[in-house]
């Protein structure tokens, strides 16, 4: 149309897993590609008798445009929870209520990065954050992610030799997308980190409460205020309502509520409402998310027993402990972004490894999402996954597919 357009944003590309989320809605694709809450969990009466009482109770206080920094007795709330897990106070005024956590990383990256700054992620990373720091112009500097989460030790060395970050993104429980949780001691030591160096922890928690078994682990806002805590009731309740939060150092919360009134005013009252209405009612809100692990927990355990016994030895893959997410590397030489449209075609759906990679792709690995199929769909899927992989390692109709496929495989889903 002749109008120059911001190069930053013309250069963004489409999430690979949003663009998928298209062809996992294909009649009978089973999909184990977006990280898609099981859809029978969500608590649609409990939600509609709280929509009901919201409005009886105070319609203007939910109908009328509310505070930027969200809704009052929510922000109470999240406050209490955030200071009881980390052992340290938390201000309701160092709170704010995003549209989802996933706005919380975008008004923080903006708020830490200008243009050309550098942000560390993680390798593989969360693609929602890789787009955030890109769409802000920052430029993503990744740090492998290990058995024990991100390689802080690595961290500490390249910062030793001048990496000067303008924030640290890490996932630290349940990691998107390889399911690790960062140890206790590195959650400290990243803290120390951000401490001497001066850079801002952003500390993405949104799969703390999906733990399966042990105790949950202090949170990396335990040892410093330099950090961000981010978290959302997208995984928790369902997120269609677009409720998440942010934890801020003090200095930050002037800022990004600026930034948040210049994005989208605020946050939906509404839908705060009734997580504020949902989360007051300890009782049914604490029996929900036991519901919500032993659902959970069922699926982890059923789509790795299914790809042990399809698998076996040629796909490495761990016991999930919570979130929703498996990561399999194979050992028998299988690129997953070739499996993919061969997946497909047999009907079922995952996200080759490579889309997570900023840097040189592992192309041997593949995020499993257990949370959207329900055990059977999981093992039914697997059995499909196992009918491609084995087209594929037999070199099976290479040739003839690839037209056909990468016109509709082509991935861009949802970052989730
Ligand atoms: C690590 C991580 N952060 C943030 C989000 C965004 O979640 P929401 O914006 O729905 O709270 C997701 C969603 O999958 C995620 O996996």
């Amino acid at each position: 149309m002749g109008q120059s357009l911001n190069p930053v944003v013309t250069g963004l590309r489409s999430s690979a897993i949003r663009d998928l989320l298209a062809v996992t809605r294909r009649p009978g694709m089973l999909s184990l590609a977006g990280g898609l809450p099981a859809a029978d969990t969500f608590p649609a009466e409990r939600i509609g008798q709280a929509v009901h009482r919201a409005l009886e109770a105070d319609p203007t206080a939910v109908l009328q445009y509310g505070p930027t920094e969200g809704y009052p007795p929510l922000r109470e709330w999240i406050a209490g929870y955030e200071a009881a897990r980390s052992g340290r106070p938390v201000d309701a005024g160092q709170v704010v209520v995003t549209a989802g956590s996933q706005q919380a990383l975008d008004l923080l990256v903006r708020t830490l990065a200008a243009p050309g700054d550098l942000v560390v992620v993680e390798e593989p990373a969360y693609l929602g954050a890789l787009q955030a720091v890109r769409a802000a112009g920052a430029v993503p500097v990744p740090v492998p992610v290990d058995s024990g989460g991100l390689d802080v030790d690595l961290l500490a060395r390249r910062l030793a030799a001048g990496l000067r970050p303008a924030a640290v993104y890490t996932v630290t429980t349940f990691h998107n997308p390889s399911g690790v949780v960062l140890a206790p001691a590195r959650r400290r030591r990243l803290a120390e980190l951000a401490e001497r160096h001066g850079f801002v922890v952003i500390e993405d928690d949104p799969y703390a409460e999906l733990r399966f078994e042990g105790d949950p682990l202090p949170p990396v806002r335990s040892w410093s205020d330099r950090v961000a805590t981010l978290g959302s009731f997208s995984k928790t309740l369902a997120p269609g309502l677009r409720v998440g939060w942010v934890v801020l150092p003090e200095a930050l919360a002037g800022p990004v509520v600026r930034l948040k009134q210049a994005a989208d005013l605020q946050t939906g009252s509404l839908g705060q409402a009734v997580v504020a209405e949902l989360v007051a009612d300890a009782d049914w809100w604490q029996a929900h998310l036991r519901g919500l692990r032993v659902a959970y927990a069922a699926r982890a355990v059923a789509l790795h027993e299914a790809l042990t016994r399809a698998f076996g030895g040629r796909l490495a893959v761990g016991v999930p402990r919570g979130g929703m997410f498996a990561w399999g590397r194979f050992v028998d030489g299988t690129d997953t972004a070739s499996l993919m449209p061969v997946a497909l075609d047999r009907g079922v759906a995952f996200v080759p490894g490579s889309e997570f990679f900023v840097g040189a792709p592992d192309r041997a690995t593949l995020r499993l999402s257990f949370a959207t199929l329900p055990p059977d769909g999981l093992r039914e899927a697997v059995g499909r996954l196992l009918v491609a992989h084995d087209e594929v390692s037999s070199g099976w109709s290479r040739g003839s597919r690839e037209a056909s496929s990468s016109a509709r495989c082509t991935p861009s889903v949802p970052a989730s």
